[in-house]
């Protein structure tokens, strides 16, 4: 699904170059789930803000699904987001105007699906039928987590990208939010890259990448 070959970024910035990532190699095969874990400022987001087409690599090169897409313009980048990748971000970035419906219908727009049945299914899937109309700031930390993944998971998506989903919750909807990825996982079949900090989330995946000052250390 994933093939990272010699990856290397550097952010320029006046003067200062700052280099994050070196060398980077790996693979993730399709439908695994994989950790990525390290220190703080190792270079966790980078890799899977790369992973997920929102930023390109300095160097090296990145096939997803066979194809090569690390010198692939703005546009196009976006197109195989809308069409490939669900994000599930640790602060939620859910729109806090739109009931929770909307924010999965939302979703979905950008990847050109107008399916409310859809967006409705999904919030099924993630126990909050009966929270549809709620907005953001009417539901629980774990509950506006599970709209994000919802969001994430309505279009099926082939890739599902997680940065430390849950970074901003109790232990209780920690678990609740691990099962829910666990089992959505194990459903529709999609390849689940997760940032973490816990090793009890890492202990759900098979695949586990550690990274230290932009390196893989161990895999
Ligand atoms: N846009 C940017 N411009 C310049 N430097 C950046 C930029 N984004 C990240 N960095 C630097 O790159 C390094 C890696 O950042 P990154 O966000 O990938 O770390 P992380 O492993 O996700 O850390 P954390 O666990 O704290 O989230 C950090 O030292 C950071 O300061
Ligand atoms: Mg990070």
């Amino acid at each position: 699904m994933i093939r990272l070959e010699d990856i290397t970024k550097t952010y320029y910035m006046g003067q200062r170059e700052l280099t994050v990532l070196r060398n980077l190699s790996f693979r993730i095969q399709r439908g695994e789930m994989t950790a990525i874990m390290g220190p703080s400022g190792s270079g966790k987001s980078t890799v899977l803000n790369l992973l997920g087409c929102l930023d390109q690599p300095t160097s090296g090169r990145y096939y997803l699904e066979g194809r090569d897409v690390s010198r692939l313009n703005r546009r196009e980048l976006a197109l195989i987001r809308a069409e490939k990748i669900g994000f599930v971000f640790q602060s939620f970035n859910l729109l806090p105007r739109m009931s929770a419906l909307d924010n999965v219908k939302l979703g979905l727009r950008y990847a050109g699906i107008h399916d409310s049945g859809l967006a409705r299914d999904a919030l099924a899937r993630v126990g909050l039928a009966d929270r549809a109309s709620h907005k953001p700031t009417e539901l629980s930390g774990g509950e506006q987590q599970r709209v994000a993944i919802a969001r994430a998971l309505a279009k099926k998506p082939p890739l599902i990208l997680a940065d430390e989903p849950t970074g901003n919750l109790d232990s209780h909807s920690s678990a609740e939010i691990m099962a829910i990825l666990t089992e959505l996982h194990r459903e529709q079949g999609n390849t689940l890259v997760m940032i973490t900090h816990e090793a009890d989330m890492a202990s759900h995946c098979k695949h586990i990448i550690h990274l230290k000052d932009g390196e893989v250390v161990g895999e």
